[in-house]
């Protein structure tokens, strides 16, 4: 039997009646870009977030790079983002001008660690721009002390946390700007691409609205420079639809987690961790073990599809050598992408899978974990 890592089509056949209702609601309307579906998905997300405004735009890159434009960043300036971060990240970063600069993580959480952000910023820092990877939120208090500090703009990159939260507020309601990804493998993910960005400033919402749409203020007047990154009205209707099962899609991802960490216990594996502060949405569940690439092999060999959530750490990467980083800068961050594995996980995983996983694991582990 292969088990697929994720697996998107039975969750479409459960929701295809309403997915193309809201299309056909679309191409009856005969309006595809900023018109009715983006605006009530912008007006639901954000309610669903408790963030005063929402802006939908066409990818989590952009909403990052939007983001970070809107809030001021310009070529020359500093961000400080975590070092295991997905490229993507630091991609929005140059897309500025501005240059990256990484800071290592917590050993626990593998987000964003508070101690090592502050020796990080500069007097060139712009923004911070933590990232809630796998799903679980940073510690945002200290980080935020930190921007207050400084007086930087935080950027939450929330590509990978929808219903995730820290200390009971939902992340991309905890800094300047929150922003999304909804890729199609995402908690909430469209059938295309799409981003957004949330924030509770009325200018800020303002300029990114501004800055998706060619800079303009209304039709034809131009009143700053920006692109063309929208959320089309396709991807916003169907999101629309998906965004009423986000909790229970989360709630399904926990049960998976919980019934793995009951399989894997006792096996000399790394289980994720979860800070007593935490909201976690599961959107990974990422084991760790020294023996990860042979494991990862092991797994293959049994039609397993599991993956590396990221196996070079982003500082180490060759696009971004110029910025002068050596292996051994951060330690933490670096033996994370040496032993960091992901395990498969979707809503709709078939609870039978795990037991299947874990059986594998525990035959190449050669450990006496409990069998479920
Ligand atoms: C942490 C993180 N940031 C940013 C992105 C970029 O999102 P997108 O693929 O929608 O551009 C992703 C998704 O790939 C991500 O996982």
């Amino acid at each position: 039997m292969r088990i697929p890592f994720g697996e998107l089509s039975t969750q479409f056949a459960a929701i295809e009646g309403e997915v193309r209702e809201a299309m056909d609601r679309v191409f009856a309307r005969g309006w595809y870009v900023l018109g009715e579906e983006d605006r009530a998905f912008e007006k639901a997300f954000a309610a669903y977030l408790g963030a005063a405004h929402c802006v939908g735009v066409g990818s989590g890159t952009e909403a990052l790079h939007l983001a970070l434009l809107a809030v001021g960043v310009r070529p020359g300036d500093e961000v400080v983002t975590a070092a295991n971060t997905c490229v993507p990240t630091v991609c929005a970063i140059t897309a500025t001008g501005a240059v990256p600069r990484f800071a290592d993580v917590d050993e626990a959480t593998l987000t964003l660690d508070p101690a090592a952000l502050a020796e990080a910023v500069t007097e060139r820092t712009k923004a911070i721009l933590p990232v809630h990877l796998y799903g679980h939120p940073c510690d945002m208090d200290p980080i935020r002390e930190i921007a207050g500090a400084h007086r930087i703009s935080v950027i939450e990159d929330c590509a990978q946390a929808h219903g995730s939260a820290y200390r009971g507020r939902a992340c991309g309601t905890l800094g300047d700007a929150g922003a999304f990804s909804f890729y199609p493998s995402k908690n909430l993910g469209a059938y295309g691409d799409g981003g957004a960005v949330t924030v509770g400033e009325a200018g800020l919402a303002e300029r990114l609205g501004q800055l998706r749409n060619y800079g303009q203020s209304e039709r034809y007047i131009h009143v700053i420079k920006g692109c063309n990154s929208r959320l089309d009205e396709l991807q916003a209707a169907i999101l629309r639809v998906k965004l009423k099962y986000l909790d229970t899609w989360n709630g399904a991802r926990a049960e998976r987690a919980a019934a793995y960490g009951e399989a894997l216990a006792g096996l000399p594996l790394r289980l994720p961790e979860t800070a007593d502060w935490a909201t976690v949405n599961h959107h990974l569940y990422v084991v760790r073990t020294d023996r990860r690439d042979a494991l990862l092999e092991h797994l293959a060999n049994d039609g397993i599809g599991a993956l590396i959530h990221y196996p070079v750490a982003a500082h180490l990467q060759p696009a971004f050598r110029d910025l002068g980083y050596k292996a051994g800068d951060f330690p933490v961050a670096e033996r994370a992408c040496k032993e960091v594995i992901s395990l498969p996980l979707y809503p709709e995983m078939p609870m039978a899978h795990i037991v299947t996983v874990a059986g594998s694991i525990r035959r190449f582990l050669g450990g006496t974990g409990r069998r479920r």
